[in-house]
């Protein structure tokens, strides 16, 4: 189908109260109208998320955040100005009219105008705010191709435009801008890495933002993003000693880790190599396939190695945390 005529069929699914799956430079998501409180239902029916957990909503342009936040601090206009379209999601105070069922019952609003050519088209002729998660079912892995979303969710949903694999690849960096902390720091908390790192955010603010805090966001839960398959995190030198002990137990072993952390290593020939890197932004735009890649052929367990923290880093081993889950 034309891309034009597409987009025109996604526009008035959303319109009619039905879900689409769109593209974002980070994973993709499932949309649903932010105003339409029967759409946010199926929304939530249909990723098995529990009702108090939030969403964000998408807009089309910064300026329409005032349609959707009250009493926006003046950190936030500044992180909106210099990340978005990007991606960033900033929680604000809500206006009353926004639905609370977006919002998980609280006062507060994530908000995230993303970069993708794809969901600016659909946010633009859509007109208005785009409540969207990203289109996994809950606790799992975040999808990164039309593909893997149709996977996920099969005939739940109708519409999947495809925009291509994500070129970030990891889910926004989530502000929380609602706490009355004056200072350098502008008074604001990362709730969630991401591509937007503390090193950003700090340059913006002129000063270091306060990490962690809330525990309403399920990417914050301590087992989330998680595969079928077992997840380790190990070091460079504990992989090939761990990989043979497992495989002697006989377990299926794949493993992913940048190049350089493999060369000199001497893995028992049957191991999986789920993906390979060079750079830390690499890791993250390829993490989340090699993990659904893990499941799709049956690895029972994953070792992986993080990369170093800078950059992106951070968000890539706060993922593998999580897909750790304290096992
Ligand atoms: O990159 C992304 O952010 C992707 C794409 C699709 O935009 N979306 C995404 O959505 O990751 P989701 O629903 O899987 O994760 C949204 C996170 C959750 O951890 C949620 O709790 C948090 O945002 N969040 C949303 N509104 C919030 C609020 N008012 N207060 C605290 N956390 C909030
Ligand atoms: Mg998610």
């Amino acid at each position: 189908m034309n891309h034009n005529r597409e987009l025109d069929l996604a526009t008035r699914a959303l319109r009619a109260g039905h879900l689409v799956a769109f593209p974002t430079e980070t994973v993709y998501g499932l949309g649903a109208d932010a105003t339409n409180d029967d759409a946010l239902a199926r929304l939530f029916t249909v990723k098995g998320r529990p009702a108090q957990h939030p969403v964000i909503v998408h807009l089309g342009a910064a300026p329409d955040l005032d349609q959707w936040a009250r009493d926006v601090p003046s950190v936030a206009r500044d992180l909106a100005a210099a990340f978005w379209p990007g991606p960033l999601t900033l929680v604000l105070r809500a206006d009353a009219r926004v639905s609370r069922r977006a919002t998980g019952g609280l006062d507060t609003v994530g908000l995230r105008v993303p970069s993708h050519p794809v969901a600016l088209e659909l946010l633009d002729a859509f007109g208005g705010g785009i409540a969207a998660p990203s289109a996994n079912r809950f606790g799992r892995v975040s999808p990164t191709t039309a593909a893997a979303v149709r996977t996920d969710l099969g005939d739940d949903v109708t519409i999947v435009l495809d925009g291509g694999p994500c070129a970030v690849g990891v889910e926004s960096t989530i502000v929380d801008c609602t706490e009355d902390v004056d200072g350098a720091a502008g008074g604001i908390r990362v709730l969630r890495p991401g591509a937007v790192t503390t090193e950003h955010l700090a340059a913006v603010i002129g000063g270091v933002p306060t990490l962690g805090g809330s525990t309403r966001a399920p990417g914050t839960l301590a087992s989330h993003y998680a595969p079928h398959a077992t997840v380790e995190l190990v070091t460079t030198i504990q992989l090939a000693n761990r990989a043979q002990e497992l495989m002697r137990r006989g377990q299926r072993i794949g493993v992913i880790a940048r190049g350089s952390d493999l060369a000199d290593l001497m893995l028992p020939p049957e191991t999986v190599t789920l993906a390979t890197m060079t750079t830390v932004d690499e890791y993250a735009r390829l993490l989340y396939s090699a993990l659904r890649n893990a499941d799709e052929i049956g690895v029972d367990v994953v070792l992986a190695v993080a990369p170093p923290p800078d950059g992106i880093g951070a968000a890539v081993t706060d993922r593998l945390g999580r897909a750790a889950g304290g096992r």
